[in-house]
């Protein structure tokens, strides 16, 4: 089986035979790579409790593949192209000889701080090359890493040690953001107060803030490395070992951490990258996202480099330090395949043409979206003035539980319809269910997206609670993976995201949990209760609106930002309010149930039909909220 796809015409053979025959075109796929030990069983499976095996008894480690592999042809090609927050400051870069020498002294250095196989790794970085380094020595030595975005508080920041029992925390003295520095080291300190179990922290001096330093626990990361053997073997794993852990919203609860183990992922992700990118040796492939997310994971790290790719890794922002930016470094590093979310093609677009036409973006071939529905006007805009009408823009819909790319249109060779995330890749079974759960087979359809078969980037549990994976995804319909989201299936058969069906809202491409936001709202002594929803933004996709009841004589701004505070505590700002209302009651049912339905028609600027409201406890709360609302 050809690991890529090179026509409309071959993909719908190869998806025929990969929904036929799945077993054997995985096969198929999976010995494009180097094994330990080869699997004696490709597939085990069961959406019930649910148990999900790929390539039993096979053992291969992963950074074998995308190093050890690389080096008798790619020595001195170039990994990672790194551009620095600061246009002016100096730009770097690593060869994949050098990078395999950068993780074997890191994964050494690991060893000799007693980290074995299965244990887990906290990564909290800013994007720069050693934030790479770590993630794969962690993989190298079989470690577990469990990667937090750097723009989590510091209680967000425990809150995942904790769950995950991490031993060890990689960070950095700080980050650089657009004009302003972040103090992680502070935070991760902050964070360990309450964290039992992180035995040493590795700070990487990034922006020489001279952070204090623990005796016995905390070790510089330059002063680690040094003196490490330039070697370290491979540990081998199983397949089904766990490769990480990433933790991500559900509509209850505190994030999960998702599950994702070695063989699977490492055959998906190379798969669905070569073929939606179309990467082609010699190209320059740039995803915009940040490493502490699934995008940064599967696209940033694994796929790109398993395929042998050169990419760009950007520390920055969009708008830093002006609009032009990322078209500068398009034009800078000749990118080929440029690959961000629909929120920054939003916020750039509103910045006009002149940012844009400064720069020369003739290299570039596929332009790529992810995270949140792109509308129809951000999409043509997208393609009409990067893409210049000649880039297929490839939609690509995916999840931090899915692992890799799983609707998409593949690079030029499928037809295109803005709006629309295309077709499913070989081997992706989709489905949408009506309100009863039976599958609606026909075409011009809306419902439920499901997966009704295994593929092998799938998550296999959440850490700690395998009876929350079930509940959260295979009991809303048994037998299928339910994905969270409602689409449309159109006339050709191609899907069309509509957005969560569920509590979880989607804020500039970022997933957070209502529940979790009115949690941390409610840890305010000024809170009684509080009821968060999303409403339409025209940059961020969904802003966040908090309905919170107060008690408190205290000017209302006060009360406000004393509010915002909390949620960045908790959270971080990434999760702060865009609205606050403060109320005076919430509208419930007489059993006492929050009316979400109708708060979300307030925010959306509802004035009047609720539907059916005759279940209300309290019908004047509605007139009170919808008089005061902010529009
Ligand atoms: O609602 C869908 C939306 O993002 C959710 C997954 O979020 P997360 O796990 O953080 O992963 C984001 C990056 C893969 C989905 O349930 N979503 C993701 N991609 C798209 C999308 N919605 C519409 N179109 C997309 N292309």
């Amino acid at each position: 089986m050809n690991l890529k796809i090179n026509s409309f015409g071959q993909y719908l053979s190869n998806y025929e035979e990969s929904v036929t025959n799945p077993e054997e075109f995985w096969n198929g796929i999976a010995e494009h790579f180097t094994w330990k030990k080869r699997w004696d069983k490709t597939l085990s499976w069961e959406f019930k409790t649910p148990s999900i095996k790929w390539f039993e008894g096979g053992q291969l480690n992963i950074t074998e593949n995308l190093l050890d592999r690389h080096l008798p042809h790619r020595k001195d090609q170039i990994a990672f192209h790194w551009e620095p927050n600061d246009p002016n400051d100096s730009d770097s870069s690593i060869t994949y000889q050098q990078l395999y020498h950068e993780v074997c002294k890191l994964s050494n250095a690991l060893k000799s701080l007693g980290i074995e196989k299965g244990d887990r790794v906290c990564i909290y970085m800013p994007m720069v090359i050693e934030s790479i380094v770590s993630i794969l020595a962690c993989a190298r030595i079989g470690a577990v890493h469990s990667i937090v975005f750097a723009g989590f508080s510091s209680n967000a920041l425990a809150d995942r040690i904790n769950d995950a029992e991490a031993k060890l925390i990689i960070t950095a003295d700080g980050l650089n953001r657009g004009g302003k520095q972040v103090d992680l080291k502070s935070m991760v300190d902050e964070a360990l107060t309450s964290c039992n179990s992180i035995k040493h922290v590795i700070t990487l001096d990034c922006i020489h803030a001279n952070p204090s330093m623990t005796e016995n626990r905390d070790v510089w990361y330059h002063e680690i490395i040094e003196n490490q053997s330039l070697d370290c073997p491979a540990e081998a794993m199983n397949s089904e070992d766990l490769l990480f852990i990433l933790y991500t919203s559900g509509s209850t609860g505190k994030p999960k951490g998702v599950v994702h183990t070695c063989g699977g992922y490492m055959i998906y992700t190379a798969y669905s990258f070569q073929n939606v990118f179309q990467y082609h040796e010699g190209d320059v492939f740039w995803c915009t996202a940040d490493i502490g997310w699934i995008t940064g994971h599967s696209y940033i790290v694994y796929g790109p480099l398993l395929s042998g790719a050169t990419s760009v890794i950007f520390e920055g922002v969009p708008t830093y330090p002006d609009a032009g930016r990322f078209w500068q470094i398009c034009d800078k590093f000749k990118v080929n395949q440029f690959y961000t979310a629909p929120t920054a093609i939003r916020a750039l677009m509103a910045c006009g043409l002149e940012p844009v036409e400064q720069y020369d973006l003739s290299s570039l071939k596929v332009i790529g979206s992810v995270g949140e529905p792109i509308n129809e006007e951000a999409w043509n805009w997208y393609h009409k003035n990067i893409g210049k009408k000649k880039c297929p823009v490839v939609d690509t819909w995916w999840q931090t539980e899915t692992g890799g790319i799983m609707l998409s249109g593949l690079g030029d060779h499928s037809p295109m319809n803005p709006t629309h995330a295309g077709y499913p890749l070989p081997g992706i079974q989709p489905v949408l269910l009506d309100s009863n759960g039976n599958e609606i087979v026909e075409n011009g359809v809306e419902g439920y997206l499901c997966i009704k078969f295994p593929w092998p980037s799938m998550l296999r549990t959440t850490y700690g609670d395998h009876e929350r994976c079930k509940n959260t995804y295979f009991s809303n319909y048994e037998g299928y993976y339910f994905t969270g989201d409602g689409a449309k299936r159109d006339e050709t058969g191609m899907y069309r995201i509509i957005g969560r069906v569920d509590d979880v809202i989607n804020v500039s491409g970022h997933r957070f949990g209502t529940a979790e936001i009115e949690d941390a709202i409610n840890t305010n002594s000024n809170a009684i209760e509080s009821a968060v929803v999303g409403y339409p933004h025209d940059i961020k996709g969904q802003g966040i609106y908090a309905y919170v009841v107060i008690d408190s004589s205290e000017n209302s701004d006060t009360i406000k930002a004393s509010l915002i505070d909390s949620v960045s505590d908790k959270i971080g700002r990434i999760a702060k309010p865009d609205k606050i209302q403060l109320v005076s009651g919430l509208p419930k049912t007489r059993s006492g149930k929050i009316m979400r339905r109708i708060l979300r028609k307030i925010a959306e600027g509802e004035q009047q039909n609720f539907g059916d409201t005759s279940t209300l406890l309290d019908p004047e709360i509605v007139e009170q909220i919808v008089s005061n609302s902010i529009l």
